[in-house]
């Protein structure tokens, strides 16, 4: 057996997660789809398997189900929420629908020490996000921990090697995660910590690979000068030199100094030539008289595929398109359904592959935004880039609620640099996971000198998150706030009033659009 762990994935938006604790104990693991062959696992050879949640039931009729023999390879298995669902629904238990579902925080009951559990305390807090429950385990089974809805909030079968959790040790939110992992993988695969992440091997085997698969062809780029474009950018760059065609779109809509910024840091200091196309004036154009942000969203995503498809053509030998998608961003599509709705149509390139007929290149797929990070480092690219918080597509566009005009936008960049400034100059801008500022469309009276003024109103938003899904506002110290809002009030005609944003996500979103 090797020293490494393999994952089933049935879908859960936490797998990624699963991957991140197992990695940061220095084990390697591989994420595979949960309906791999017997064949390929026996194969793969792990020294441990564990299953990920789902957003789906036991219960359904279309339900996520591995290869029942998986049980009998030897290999201990950890089920987690759905994975321990599973556990028991092919092993002979019972799963029912619950009638009180557990989301979120909750107290656990833990009544004898075990193997798995073993460092966690009674009363100690656990994250839970299930309906479905585990009524009656499999023979064979013991639990010794509940929850008030929960009776059985682990399982395990020593004899099998089969142990599972109702609860997600793989969130930062159960307080003692971290310990289920040490446990199964240390003492009960006795699997040892050999793998380092050296991210120049991963780098070096990244090159490799992308020149291989590119041959000799031309790869596209869309460059947004956020960090995952950035890092793709640059192994591509290592990999087939001039041949990508980074396309960079400045839509007029981004932030203060930022094109100029990106193109001194690519074309400057990386040596990459970026194809810049100004298009501001078509972009303002179209955005004219605009309100509703689903049509603001349409417009600039549709402007984007037109022009980006006008500069494509410009190439002979196009084959490809790169694109840094992330592990997360492969998650959140996964889980999408034909019927879930649309919160907010997210403007990238997508639609663009099919459109020109070109195959997808997406190096950084298995990646989450910390690792890419890293790789950035070692790659040598300016720390401005690679620790910029998120920007969306849209820019400043889904900022300013209501019409979107040259003027506002300038307004806008400008509050928003002072902001952030503040922040950076506070140490406070690598505490959060993103902070901006909203143009609003209304006015408020205030008092300048002995005059009264009627001006602008701004809000400031800066939120705290692991991966944008969900977040919570950042509580910036009144200190720094209350500096901007002197600056922003001071500085920047046209502002008389500065609000901040106490909203989480959900119920709110992250943008204001
Ligand atoms: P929301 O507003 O949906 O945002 O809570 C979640 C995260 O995604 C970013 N965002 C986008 N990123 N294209 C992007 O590439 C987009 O159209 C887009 N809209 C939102 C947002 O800034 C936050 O980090």
């Amino acid at each position: 057996m090797k020293n490494f762990v393999l994952i089933l994935d049935f879908g859960s938006q936490f797998t990624h997660l699963i991957a991140k604790s197992v990695r940061f104990l220095k084990i390697k693991c591989e994420v595979v789809p949960y309906n791999i062959s017997l064949q390929e696992v026996k194969k793969k050879s792990p020294a441990g398997i564990i299953f990920s949640g789902s957003p789906k039931s036991v219960l359904d009729k279309k339900a996520p189900i591995c290869d029942k023999k998986v049980f009998d390879l030897g290999i201990p298995i950890l089920g987690i929420c759905y994975g321990m669902q599973l556990i028991t629904y092919l092993l002979g238990g019972k799963v029912i629908n619950g009638s009180k579902k557990e989301y979120g925080y909750v107290e656990t009951e833990i009544i004898k020490d075990t193997e798995l559990l073993s460092g966690l305390n009674s009363k100690d807090v656990i994250w839970m996000s299930h309906s479905d429950i585990v009524e009656k385990i499999p023979k064979g089974f013991e639990s010794f921990a509940h929850t008030m809805s929960s009776p059985f909030v682990s399982m395990q079968n020593i004899d099998a090697k089969i142990y599972a959790v109702q609860f997600h040790p793989e969130v930062t939110h159960t307080e003692k995660g971290l310990k289920v992992f040490e446990n199964f993988l240390f003492k009960i695969c006795k699997i040892k910590s050999d793998w380092s992440t050296s991210w120049q091997t991963f780098i070096e085997k990244s090159i490799k690979s992308l020149k291989d698969k590119a041959g000799n062809k031309r790869v596209l780029l869309g460059l947004s000068g956020g960090v995952d474009s950035s890092v793709t950018a640059v192994l591509l760059h290592k990999a087939i030199g001039d041949r990508l065609i980074p396309i960079f779109v400045d839509t007029g809509l981004m932030r203060k100094n930022e094109v100029t910024e990106i193109i001194e840091a690519f074309e400057g200091y990386l040596k990459i030539k970026l194809y810049v196309v100004y298009a501001a004036e078509k972009f303002f154009h179209k955005l004219r008289g605009v309100i509703d942000p689903e049509e603001k969203r349409k417009i600039i995503g549709n402007l984007f595929i037109e022009i980006f498809e006008q500069e494509a053509q410009k190439f002979d030998d196009v084959e490809f398109l790169a694109q840094g998608t992330l592990y997360p961003d492969v998650i959140e599509s996964s889980v999408s359904t034909k019927t879930s709705v649309t919160i907010k149509s997210h403007h990238n390139v997508g639609g663009l592959p099919e459109k020109m007929n070109l195959k997808v290149i997406e190096p950084l797929r298995e990646l989450l935004k910390y690792e890419v990070r890293k790789i950035g480092k070692e790659l040598k690219i300016p720390e401005k880039i690679l620790n910029r918080h998120p920007f969306p597509g849209p820019g400043l566009a889904v900022r300013i609620i209501g019409e979107v005009t040259p003027e506002k936008v300038k307004l806008l960049q400008e509050i928003d640099a002072i902001f952030i400034d503040e922040l950076i100059e506070n140490n406070y801008y690598d505490k959060i996971w993103q902070a901006f500022a909203v143009l609003l469309p209304i006015q408020s009276v205030g008092v300048m000198g002995d005059n009264r003024t009627y001006e602008n109103v701004c809000a400031l938003r800066a939120v705290n998150s692991l991966d944008g899904m969900t977040a919570d506002w950042s509580r910036i110290p009144y200190k720094i706030l209350q500096k901007v809002s002197n600056r922003i009030i001071n500085e920047v005609s046209g502002i008389n009033r500065v609000v901040y944003d106490i909203s989480s996500k959900p119920p709110s979103t992250i943008e204001w659009e």
